[in-house]
């Protein structure tokens, strides 16, 4: 952060005053290229000029140390990263004919807009006015869940860049940029290596204002005329060629991803199956309560009110499950990571649904034996005649069953929890009026829900809700209102990140059909600060359908949602929110929180049920 860097700063100007102090004029290549320089770059000249003494390089240049424009880089700045160290100070090179610059982007593996210029790095570097004189590093802030970075996803995102970068590993985003505060990723730090001078920083730039700026920025550094800047190339009026790319890669996509870990989930008759004990409340015991209690078709799936009733109120706000088979994550805090270990939540939780796997698998047994051994043949069910009514683990009755017992009752439960997300596997969203103006009728939107989505990108929406579901699945800090009926904050990820491994219905157990497919669950949440309060990005597809927002379902407009975005988010002496709004958010004013409902009102997700 920059309390760090100035720390840095006081032991660097005690170090360089010597160094400035005796420093004289170079020779040789630098003092011709100076003397042939015009009038006004004077400053820069002299700069430079008391950086080489007798043609050899001085320690450091003189500050101010800040990354800021006019600041000089500080000395000191490593990063971790997949191929060794990356050292800023490497490039520096006073005594070189000619400056270079250095590129420095502060990039995160979960953001859109950073994953839009990571893939068209290449074009940057081909510009023949920049003639390869740009070194370009990217500093990694988080990885693709947003969880700090480490060299393996520095590496990953390596792969993604189009041109060879360096890449260093920020996570806590010691590099942030002081004259953008809150700017959107990715932002851009452009530095003279002949002086480490930081000559200007820039957030999310349009990819050709952004050649023309560092073609201008050498132009000036070789003592030429700057370059007039120009105005980015639009496309319909309104969107920059980015931002035209990410709009296309909007359109939804049908069909969700296979899910190896359910080698049920695209079997007809498990669906079948699944869309009837979605909605059947005889698997509570109380009778009342189905998971379409919460997730109402005629909601879009969700239940319409700020936190879902089933035996009890429950701490969260019930989002749409339409497009849940896409997701890479289950729930706000993303404590399930396939589907139908999702659906095994709600059976065995008090205030949901208040039953057990026992309850369910004798159900199963005098209820659908048929259909279901029909589907799950493979793994016959067990005599539980002589059984309890009902029972899960640390119920004492449950537990003293033999293990084999237990065995085959779970694996009736997972199986009902298979073919539920069977069923949820064969929802289908039907495109919308954004899908319609992504494929190309450029008259599928409105001028004012055309002007709100320049918006959306304008502020740095699309920073995370971006793709077919104009979501990352990532977790983010943004401090939204718990919802929880004690009223304390709720902490989100960080709450849930220790237990994932040891859950006992995970990708990587026993009860999976794929166990090689899971994704490593060990997470250090000491090391994860940032994950308090971080919640997962919801999809924005059936928006004006799901409200109230939020993962407390707290906000009840869209206008609502805007304004807390607008603000950066409940402040921080508040504790009905925990964490810390993350630096990436910008603030907006009123005209821009109204000018993006518009285009969020667009975000149906009509959905045809099989
Ligand atoms: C009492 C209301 C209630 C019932 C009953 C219920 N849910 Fe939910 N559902 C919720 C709430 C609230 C959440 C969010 C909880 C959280 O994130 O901690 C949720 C989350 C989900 C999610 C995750 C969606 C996402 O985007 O993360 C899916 C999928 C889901 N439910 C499916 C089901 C299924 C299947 C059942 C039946 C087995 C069910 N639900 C029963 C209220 C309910
Ligand atoms: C850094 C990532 C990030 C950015 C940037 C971001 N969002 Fe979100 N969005 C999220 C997360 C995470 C949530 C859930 C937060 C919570 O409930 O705690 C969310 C929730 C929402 C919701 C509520 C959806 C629901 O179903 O409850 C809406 C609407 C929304 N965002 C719109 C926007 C708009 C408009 C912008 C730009 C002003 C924006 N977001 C910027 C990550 C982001």
């Amino acid at each position: 952060m920059r309390g760090s860097s100035q720390g840095k700063t006081l032991v660097l100007a005690a170090a360089l005053a010597v160094g400035v102090a005796s420093a004289s004029a170079c020779g040789g290549d630098d003092a011709a290229a100076t003397s042939a320089g015009r009038s006004d770059g004077g400053a820069d000249a002299q700069a430079s000029a008391q950086l080489c003494v007798d043609g050899k390089p001085v320690d450091w240049p003189a500050g101010p140390y800040e990354i800021a424009i006019g600041g000089t880089l500080p000395k000191g700045l490593v990063f971790e990263g997949p191929d060794g160290p990356v050292d800023l100070g490497s490039v520096f090179e006073p005594c070189a004919p000619r400056s270079r610059l250095l590129v420095v982007r502060n990039v995160g593996s979960w953001c859109g807009t950073c994953l839009w210029h990571a893939e068209h790095t290449k074009r940057l570097l081909d510009d023949p006015r920049l003639d390869g004189r740009l070194v370009l590093v990217d500093l990694l802030v988080g990885d693709e869940d947003n969880a700090p970075a480490t060299t393996p996803a520095a590496s990953r995102w390596k792969s993604k860049v189009d041109f060879a970068v360096k890449v260093g590993v920020d996570p806590k985003y010691t590099f942030s940029t002081a004259p953008l505060p809150h700017a959107p990723l990715p932002t851009y730090a452009i530095v003279d290596t002949r002086t480490m001078s930081v000559r200007t920083v820039l957030d999310n730039p349009p990819a050709d204002v952004l050649a023309t700026r560092l073609a201008s920025e050498l132009a000036q550094l070789d003592k030429a005329e700057r370059l007039a800047p120009i105005e980015p190339r639009v496309e319909d009026g309104l969107f920059t060629e980015e931002q035209w790319d990410m709009i296309r890669a909007m359109k939804l996509v049908a069909e969700p991803p296979p899910d190896p870990t359910n080698a049920y989930g695209d079997l007809p008759a498990a669906a079948a199956l699944g869309k009837k004990l979605f909605s059947d409340t005889a698997l509570s015991p109380a009778g009342t309560v189905s998971c379409a209690t919460c997730h109402l078709e005629a909601q879009g799936f969700a239940d319409g009110v700020a936190t879902s009733t089933g035996i009890a109120k429950v701490d969260r706000n019930a989002p749409s499950i339409a497009l849940a088979a896409h997701a890479r994550w289950q729930f706000w805090d993303g404590r399930a990571d396939t589907l139908w270990a999702q659906a095994l939540g709600p059976f065995e939780d008090g205030k949901e649904m208040g039953s057990s796997r026992l309850f369910v698998a004798k159900q199963i047994a005098s209820r659908y034996a048929a259909e279901y051994d029909a589907v799950f043949s493979a793994t016959p069910r067990p005599d539980l005649s002589a059984a309890p009514a009902g029972g899960k683990p640390g119920d004492a009755a449950y537990d003293a069953l033999p293990t084999e017992t237990k065995d085959a009752v779970t694996r009736v439960f997972v199986n009902v929890g298979k073919a539920i997300a069977a069923f949820e596997r064969s929802l289908r969203v039907r495109p919308n009026a954004l899908d319609r103006y992504a494929g190309g009728d450029l008259t599928a939107l409105t001028p004012d829900q055309k002007k709100g989505l320049s918006v959306f990108f304008r502020v740095g929406c699309a920073q995370c809700h971006f793709g077919p579901r104009l979501t990352n699945d990532a977790f983010h800090a943004l401090r939204f209102e718990t919802g929880r009926q004690d009223r304390l904050a709720d902490d989100g990820r960080s709450a849930v990140l220790a237990g994932l491994a040891t859950r006992e219905f995970v990708a990587s157990s026993m009860w999976s059909d794929a166990t090689s497919s899971a994704r490593p669950l060990l997470f250090d949440p000491a090391a994860m600060p940032g994950m308090t309060g971080a919640f997962k990005t919801p999809t924005l597809r059936g928006l004006p359908k799901t409200g109230p927002y939020g993962h407390g379902g707290t906000l009840t407009t869209l206008l609502d949602v805007t304004r807390h975005y607008g603000q950066r988010g409940l402040d921080d002496a508040n504790p009905t929110a925990s964490g810390k709004t993350e630096e990436w958010i910008g603030m907006f004013d009123h005209g821009g929180q109204h000018d993006l409902v518009p285009f969020l009102e667009v975000l149906e997700a009509e959905t045809d049920v099989p």
